[in-house]
């Protein structure tokens, strides 16, 4: 199982903090943001990571993270020219998914539940994560029929088809790579990911686990600020890095 953190992205919504740096090395209590999706992966037991980044940041992120060894990882770097949406990651990191299975992580996500078992168990196909929020328009949502299966994937959706949002933590088997390098841009301009959660989906190969704990997609000032407080009290524990 190999790892993928997508950590590029413009933040405008975090800006002026992300004219300094990247929004994922901005400081979330006491630790840079990619510090919390990392160790989702290394607690999992995934040592090769492949870490995305927009061109501009690049340097930021190798004097942080180095090699991966002082993480007993190993790491390796991609740049990500402009947003092109979450599914150009498998684009991008063709040839460093080779034949292998593959998890990707957002940069900007802070996952309370410890997924081990979850990544650990994999078996192909996709496997996605949600959780249920307030306000699903603004994500990637599942619907889920009477006996809990996965019936619906549908992109921000401006009809309420369910509160179950995906979280920005994702595993596939190696097909994703061809899969994505087939998915055409949508209207907003992006590959989107949901283009290859439906495919799983109507193959029936989607599995779609609720996550127990807190999530935060620290993309936005006032969920920057939630995830300080998150990580000082609900966090600290939970690291091995
Ligand atoms: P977003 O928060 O949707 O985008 P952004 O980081 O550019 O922020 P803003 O909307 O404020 O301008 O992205 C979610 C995560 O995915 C974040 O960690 C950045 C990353 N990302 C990429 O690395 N490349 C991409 O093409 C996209 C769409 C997102």
């Amino acid at each position: 199982m190999r790892g993928i953190i997508l950590s590029g992205g413009s933040g405008t919504r975090l800006r002026p903090l992300t004219k300094i740096t990247s929004k994922q090395l901005l400081p979330v209590y006491d630790k840079p943001m990619i510090y919390y999706p990392l160790n989702t992966l290394i607690k999992a037991g995934i040592k090769e990571i492949l870490i995305i980044v927009a061109p501009e940041r690049a340097g930021d992120y190798l004097n942080l993270l180095g090699s991966g060894k002082e993480f007993g990882a190993s790491f390796t770097y991609e740049i990500q020219d402009e947003p092109r949406g979450l599914a150009d990651a498998f684009v991008i990191g063709e040839n460093f998914i080779d034949d292998e299975d593959v998890v990707l992580i957002l940069g900007d996500n802070i996952i309370e539940d410890d997924v081990s078992d979850e990544i650990k168990s994999f078996k192909g196909g996709a496997k996605a994560f949600v959780k249920k929020v307030p306000d699903p328009e603004r994500f990637g949502v599942v619907k889920f029929d009477d006996k809990g299966k996965a019936v619906q994937v549908e992109e921000k959706p401006s009809k309420w088809i369910s509160d179950h949002a995906l979280i920005g933590l994702y595993v596939y088997d190696h097909r994703v790579v061809d899969l994505a390098k087939g998915v055409k841009p949508s209207q907003r301009g992006e590959l989107e990911i949901t283009d290859l959660h439906r495919w799983y989906l109507e193959k029936g190969e989607l599995e779609v686990s609720e996550i127990k704990g807190e999530w935060i997609d620290a993309g936005t000032m006032e969920s920057l600020h939630r995830a300080q407080i998150f990580a000082r009290e609900k966090m600290k524990g939970k690291m091995v890095i």
